[in-house]
């Protein structure tokens, strides 16, 4: 049987990572995990419990109460997506609005939250055969993995992509609204102190600004085997 490899996603927040990686961890019969739905799992449940007022994050209380989130996967049948739940309550409709992209970036600044979200990355991916996207997969959470791929994207591009999206689900938004948190949340990501987004230094560079999506996932499965085939 063929050896099975830990895939890296990491990059800009709407490059495609998402979209791509799942298609991958499909075609090659890979377990598939999304680690931006987790820390929009646990703003959900900030914003939802009042630990975010006027903007302003209570970390002390969010530590307080990171015992009563449980993040899991279930699998929905109609498409075969992985779709996120909070404590057993799938929320995977709810975690993609811009009220929490608003919130995430700051949600994922804060150290006891990265520890508990990424020793569950840990456990998920140890028997290998997993494509993780996220933005430190590559540097934190599996720096070991046999292929790791940073993905990028101008950002007029990804709010274009991500605007269109939002519109397509009936949500009431602005596209500089949503140029705007693509903007912000590449600063606040690049620059917290703990595990900043940056291309590992293994890492393969896929810029997706004048990809389509064949292309995108083209590219990632002929890197895939070629690693495979080692
Ligand atoms: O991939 P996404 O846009 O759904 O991710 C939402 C946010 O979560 C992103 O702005 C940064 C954070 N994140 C992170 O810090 N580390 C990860 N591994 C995945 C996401």
């Amino acid at each position: 049987m063929q050896r099975k490899i830990t895939i890296a996603i990491d990059g800009h927040s709407s490059t495609g990572k998402s979209t791509a990686a799942k298609q991958l961890a499909q075609e090659l019969g890979y377990l598939y995990v999304d680690t931006g739905a987790m820390y929009r799992a646990v703003s959900f449940f900030a914003l939802r419990e009042s630990l975010i007022n006027n903007g302003i994050l209570d970390t002390t209380k969010l530590e307080d109460r990171l015992k009563d989130i449980t993040i899991t996967f279930e699998r929905n049948p109609e498409n075969g997506n992985n779709e996120v739940c909070l404590n057993g309550k799938n929320i995977e409709k709810e975690i993609r609005t811009l009220k929490v992209s608003n919130v995430v970036s700051k949600i994922a600044e804060v150290s006891t939250v990265r520890s508990k979200l990424v020793e569950q990355q840990q456990k998920m991916g140890a028997e290998k055969g997993v494509v993780m996207d996220g933005r430190d997969i590559g540097t934190v959470v599996f720096p070991n993995a046999e292929l790791k791929v940073f993905m990028t994207a101008a950002a007029d591009e990804r709010a274009k992509r991500r605007y269109d999206e939002l519109k397509k689900r009936g949500d009431k938004v602005e596209y500089d609204d949503v140029l705007k948190n693509v903007i912000e949340r590449d600063h606040i990501d690049s620059n917290r102190e703990d595990s900043p987004l940056v291309q590992a230094e293994d890492a393969l560079l896929l810029d997706t600004s004048h990809m389509d999506r064949d292309e995108q996932f083209d590219t990632l499965l002929h890197w895939a085997k070629e690693e495979l085939s080692k």
